[in-house]
């Protein structure tokens, strides 16, 4: 190569490698980018497949509402911190109830307090006189908690305020003449307002709880409101506060008659510990709800279930329900470090008749279909005393579900750290049980290993379903339906892998169609 070539050849070669390396710096550059946003949801025990805040600590769904299209789901949040304080609400959107986005915060605390539960409508006639004549006004109706009246040792902190948004829910603005209901009888506790639209009397309806009942007004413009009657001082489960009410009609499945529903959480006082819900189903004609429900009834038996409410003006009818996978009992212990908590799971309500009663169901909502991939499927029999392993390497983020008889089972979770999860059904006690006490990290909270019992005597003589969604941090267990449910957190020390199956029972058991899918994650 003579001199004047190599120094071209030189320069082309330079030329060559610094516009590849920047095309590498780019590449790089663009894989970081990857790498951060894909971290950021890929943290240990991050919910692959339930909404969870991008970062810091989540509490209550608030102001369920499906407007134009879209599914809003904001919920109490703290921006400062993994651990609760100063609440504002946190906004995310769904067109599916599968997939979400998170939206900057939606209402941030002010002069009069923190901004606690409540719920959203549209206000289609604009009844509030709030919209601007284009658009229907989005309303949220919130509980404002004054810390400086809490601090005093006043008993009137919490007032209820009212928010509205003509931009289908992107930008929101108090309202000027706000609280819009005082809290004049001085309830210590006078919180979570749920408001809806009740067609046949034509008004705004509002349930809210004062400590051990619940309280309804009527209004014709969201903005005054009439107190008309009170349920429950004698009614239901008391070993706590009652909190997040909500109150809906849905069809009786034989006689195709309006029942009405109205659910109460309360912490504590929950069958298994801590916080929990539990249900009436009676009758609400526009003024009083009345129930002659003998029992307590619980919508689910887990510890981990708080706080769930309802959508509002979802097109067809259907009421879905989304709660708070957590218990004031150690919400502020798990192991996450970076976000605290996450939702349920969307979930379909519906009524079940089993004798002369009528039971409240919570099941997975369809749409939740279109991201589960089945893997394995296969019928196990088991004679008396046997059992079967199946080995899949994506149980944390997977659904199992099978059809039974049997009254005897035991699935069990495992994994090579030697973590087990435990679920039996149990023919002797007549219930189903939930034993966390070896699934994983547990330590953080003394109560968190205690067993979870539930009751199953309504369970078919014939087949019935058993379904078990499971995510890197949670278990939601529905059985025949949704009639029995239990959702619980887990911390395990290394992804399940393991399902064994057994058949502890004196009887064969078989489980047919038992179908093993993998959820795709969301994020
Ligand atoms: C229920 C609850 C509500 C209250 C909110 C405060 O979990 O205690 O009663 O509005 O949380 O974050």
């Amino acid at each position: 190569m003579n001199g004047k070539l190599k120094v071209i050849v030189t320069i082309l070669l330079a030329v060559t490698l610094t516009l590849g390396s920047c095309n590498r710096k780019k590449e790089v550059v663009e894989q970081d980018k990857a790498l951060v946003n894909d971290s950021l949801f890929m943290e240990a025990y991050r919910p692959q497949f339930h909404f969870s805040p991008a970062e810091k600590w989540m509490n209550d769904p608030n102001g369920l509402v499906f407007h134009e299209g879209v599914y809003h789901l904001f919920y109490q949040y703290y921006p400062g911190d993994i651990v609760w304080g100063p609440m504002h609400w946190g906004h995310a959107v769904s067109k599916d109830l599968v997939y979400w986005e998170q939206k900057p915060i939606a209402l941030f605390p002010d002069e009069l307090g923190y901004i606690f539960s409540g719920s959203a409508i549209v206000d289609d006639q604009n009844t509030s006189g709030l919209g601007n004549g284009e658009k229907a006004p989005l309303a949220a109706i919130y509980t404002y908690h004054d810390m400086e009246g809490e601090k005093k040792g006043s008993n009137d902190y919490q007032t209820q305020g009212l928010a509205f948004s003509t931009d289908n829910g992107e930008s929101w603005e108090k309202y000027s003449g706000n609280p819009i209901l005082q809290n004049e009888e001085g309830f210590k506790d006078f919180r979570d307002p749920k408001v809806f639209w009740h067609e046949s009397s034509k008004q705004w309806i509002m349930v809210l709880v004062a400590g051990d009942h619940a309280r309804i007004y009527q209004s014709q413009n969201l903005i005054e409101w009439k107190y008309v009657s009170e349920f429950g001082k004698d009614r239901g489960g008391h070993g706590g506060v009652w909190e997040c009410p909500d109150l809906f009609p849905l069809t009786a499945p034989e006689s195709g008659k309006e029942v009405w529903v109205m659910i109460i959480s309360i912490n504590p006082g929950a069958p298994n510990g801590g916080s929990g819900t539990q249900y009436f189903i009676g009758k609400f004609d526009g003024t009083t709800f009345t129930s002659e429900q003998k029992n307590t009834r619980w919508l689910d038996w887990g510890t981990d279930n708080y706080a769930g409410v309802s959508y509002n003006h979802v097109p067809n009818g259907d009421r879905i329900l989304i709660g708070w996978m957590s218990n004031w009992m150690y919400a502020r212990d798990t192991p996450t470090e970076t976000w605290r908590s996450a939702m349920t799971v969307p979930r379909k309500l519906g009524l079940q008749q089993q004798g002369d009663s009528l039971h409240l169901t919570n099941y997975p909502v369809e749409n939740l279909a279109t991201i589960l991939k089945s893997e394995i499927n296969r019928d196990i029999s088991l004679p008396a005393g046997a059992s079967d392993t199946i080995n899949f390497d994506h149980f944390n983020q997977s659904e199992v579900r099978f059809r039974t008889e049997a009254r005897d089972f035991v699935l069990s979770f495992g994994n090579d750290k030697g973590d087990t999860l435990m679920l039996t059904m149990d023919s002797e006690q007549k219930n189903f049980v939930l034993d966390r006490i070896k699934s994983g990290k547990v330590d953080f909270n003394e109560g968190f290993g205690d067993l979870m019992e539930m009751p199953v005597p309504g369970l078919p003589d014939g087949a019935y379903e058993v379904r078990v969604l499971m995510d890197w941090s949670s278990l939601e267990v529905f059985i025949n339906g949704g009639v029995y449910v239990m959702t619980a957190q887990l911390f395990p020390n290394a992804p399940y892998t393991m399902l064994t199956v057994s058949n502890p029972g004196s009887e064969p058991a078989d489980l047919t169609d038992l179908e093993v899918s993998r959820a795709e994650r969301i994020w």
